[in-house]
């Protein structure tokens, strides 16, 4: 018998800032800053998007399996204390295999799930889309391609009266700042319903070589995930960037409690962009802050909820108190 592929549509909002003037504007002020940076929103084309799937699989980055393990142990729990018309919604699904723990838990009970994945990586999206749906009989797929803000006011505009489940897995919330994190939560609390949850992933606060050694792999994947920045602007903005001249550094920043990366340049040089028509300079040493990655204890996690207009309903760890699945809902 033949097999049918089920043809997935991929909603794409992707009219706002994704587009390649906006990462044109975004390098030219980034790299002429004094501490230079990139916004780590640009890691995530569809090749560092792969090379980010295969991060979760090192050695060395606990995080993907400690919450792997917590979803694992928690999901019929999930699965039943949740209405059967719920929606699951992801933020920044990537290739959803940690979700499909849950998403089976979901069609275990009810025959079926409902599920929007949103993420900034259309292609990436699709292609995992497709891929879920065909190895998981009762699942209705509909991902949407845009930034979070934009993807959820498609959903929550709709207005329809099932509840939501927002997931926000794999630490991601750990990318923003503390305002940052909060302002995007107040906005999801003011679409909220009651009835409305959201599950968000927050790496915990942990010994500096534990930390370090996740975003220093001994194989440089996380090496080349942060080095594909350069490797983006110079094939999509005629950069001139060599690669070997600038290496890969994660620290972590004890006192504000996150892993920060760097792009340090190993020599003096100068490097001309072509779409921007100018040379940035760099002396040896200096670099780009590329990311931060925060991390929490269980007080800051009280603080977010409450800052942020939730309150914190549940609180899972793995067995090894690496990482944390954290229920909020509206108070
Ligand atoms: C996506 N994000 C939660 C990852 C993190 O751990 O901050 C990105 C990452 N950067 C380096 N390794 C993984």
């Amino acid at each position: 018998m033949e097999m049918t592929k089920n043809k997935i549509e991929l909603i794409s909002l992707k009219s706002d800032n994704l587009k390649s003037e906006h990462f044109a504007n975004d390098i030219l002020d980034g790299l002429s800053k004094k501490q230079k940076t990139i916004p780590s929103i640009y890691f995530y084309d569809k090749k560092g998007s792969e090379i980010f799937e295969n991060i979760c699989y090192l050695d060395e980055y606990y995080q993907t399996r400690a919450e792997a393990q917590i979803l694992e142990k928690f999901s019929e729990k999930i699965a039943t204390n949740s209405s059967k018309d719920t929606d699951i919604i992801e933020l920044g699904s990537g290739s959803s295999v940690k979700t499909r723990i849950l998403l089976d838990a979901y069609i275990l009970k009810n025959g079926y799930v409902n599920y929007f994945p949103i993420d900034i990586s259309g292609k990436f999206l699709l292609e995992s889309s497709q891929l879920l749906s065909e190895s998981l009989p009762g699942l209705n797929i509909n991902p949407i391609a845009a930034r979070y803000n934009a993807g959820l006011e498609y959903i929550f505009s709709k207005n329809d009266k099932s509840p939501k489940l927002v997931l926000w897995l794999g630490s991601s919330i750990g990318n923003l700042n503390k305002d940052e994190s909060t302002s995007f939560l107040r906005n999801i609390n003011s679409i909220f319903k009651e009835n409305d949850r959201i599950l968000i992933g927050m790496d915990l606060k942990k010994d500096r070589q534990t930390l370090e050694n996740a975003y220093n792999d001994s194989l440089n994947i996380t090496a080349e995930f942060n080095l594909n920045l350069l490797s983006r602007i110079n094939s999509e903005l005629s950069g001139q960037f060599d690669l070997s001249n600038f290496k890969h550094r994660a620290v972590y920043n004890e006192e504000k409690g996150k892993i920060e990366m760097h792009l340090v340049s190993l020599t003096k040089q100068d490097v001309f962009i072509g779409a921007l028509n100018k040379s940035f300079h760099f002396e040896k040493d200096e670099y780009i802050h590329t990311e931060n990655s925060y991390k929490y204890n269980f007080e800051d996690i009280l603080n977010l909820a409450k800052d942020s207009g939730f309150k914190l309903t549940n609180h899972w760890l793995d067995d090894k108190n690496l990482f944390s699945l954290n229920e909020f809902i509206k108070k």
